[in-house]
């Protein structure tokens, strides 16, 4: 039978100039030590978005090195969905902006907003436009200034996050619906709102009327984020029909990284196989798939044919997986 498949015709990536180590961070007067930050989550450091530096500046770069990697120009694309939690405004979307700076003059941009999640949710929505012939070509965002979100007096959140973007363009073209099919295989969703209060923002524009500061329950998180993400794993390696050990890359969100190791023992992945870049960026939320596929698929890691699992998990909660035949 033939079906429709989002294959990935090229990824991009951007970063902020400025790169802040943890030394750095205890200069600047916060009360923690580099051996810390890295036993409890293998961060190094993380890079720091400047003033003119804003989630559309970076979305825009890495969609632009992700539209000239996979070939095409902008107005090719028939939709650009845009994984963010921290928007340039509270409307129009970041993704219409990005649209606009890309000189897109047709197709349809939104937001989509699952924080840590939001590029899986983000992917998931443009697999399915495409699948279902509504469109052609995607353009996938993930990007975030996270850090204009945090309260640098909070030392168990602030030493976490940092900012960036990625992107992938995909195009449907025809499968035969097995996993050996190139695109994506499969992707799953999921949310319980229930746990807001453990990862949230206290502020909003219909409550306080300020952006807010990142508030977490840190080792609540944590748990739930080592349980949920091996049970949504499990979904994606049974929906496909594939074996942890046909994985040639395990992609995941870039938290920390005892939470990845515990994924890739779970997975039987040796360490080699799974991609790791949350020393270098810190968790940059919906961003920190996206880069991470663009540094492995640059590098030359990641090549057509290859396996890729993403998951991914975040405030709300939200989390979610996806099989990829790159
Ligand atoms: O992307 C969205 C999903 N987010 C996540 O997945 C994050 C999940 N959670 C985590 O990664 C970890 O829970 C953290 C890295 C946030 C914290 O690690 P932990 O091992 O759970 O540490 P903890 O919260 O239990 O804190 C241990 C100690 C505390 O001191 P006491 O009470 O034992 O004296 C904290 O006050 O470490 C202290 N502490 C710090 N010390 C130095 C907390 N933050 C810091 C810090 N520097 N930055």
């Amino acid at each position: 039978m033939t079906i429709l498949r989002s294959v990935v015709a090229g990824v991009g990536s951007a970063l902020p100039r400025e790169r802040v180590s943890n030394d750095a961070l205890v200069a600047r007067g916060v009360d923690t030590s580099d051996e810390w930050i890295r036993q409890r989550t293998g961060i190094g450091g993380r890079y720091v978005a400047a003033p003119d530096e804003t989630t559309v500046t970076l979305a825009t770069a890495a969609a632009r090195q992700a539209l000239e990697r996979a070939g095409i120009g902008a107005d090719a694309v028939d939709v650009v969905v845009l994984g963010t939690t921290t928007p340039d405004d509270t409307f129009p979307a970041a993704a219409t902006q990005v649209q606009a700076a890309l000189g897109m003059r047709r197709g349809f941009a939104f937001d989509v907003q699952a924080v840590c999640s939001g590029f899986v949710y983000a992917l998931a929505m443009a697999d399915n436009f495409l699948r279902l012939g509504q469109a052609k070509t995607a353009l996938v965002i993930g990007a975030e200034t996270f850090t204009r979100l945090l309260d640098w007096e909070d030392r168990t959140t602030c030493v976490l996050f940092g900012d960036g973007a990625g992107a992938l363009v995909l195009r449907a073209e025809p499968g035969t619906g097995t996993a050996a099919d190139r695109g994506v295989l499969t992707t799953h969703l999921h949310s319980d709102g229930r746990h807001r209060d453990a990862l949230y923002v206290d502020g909003g524009p219909s409550t306080t009327g300020t952006v807010g500061h990142v508030r977490m329950k840190g080792q609540e998180v944590f748990r739930h984020a080592v349980n949920r993400l091996a049970e949504v794993v499990d979904e994606a390696l049974a929906a496909a029909g594939v074996s942890a050990a046909e994985i040639d890359w395990l992609v995941p969100h870039q938290a920390n990284r005892r939470i990845i190791d515990a994924m890739g023992r779970k997975l039987g992945l040796p360490p080699e196989k799974v991609v790791v870049t949350v020393e270098r960026h810190a968790n940059t939320s919906a961003a920190s798939i996206p880069l991470a596929l663009a540094e492995a698929a640059a590098d030359g890691r990641i090549r057509p044919g290859h396996l890729v699992l993403i998951e991914a998990m975040g405030g709300g909660f939200t989390w979610g997986s996806s099989l990829i035949r790159w």
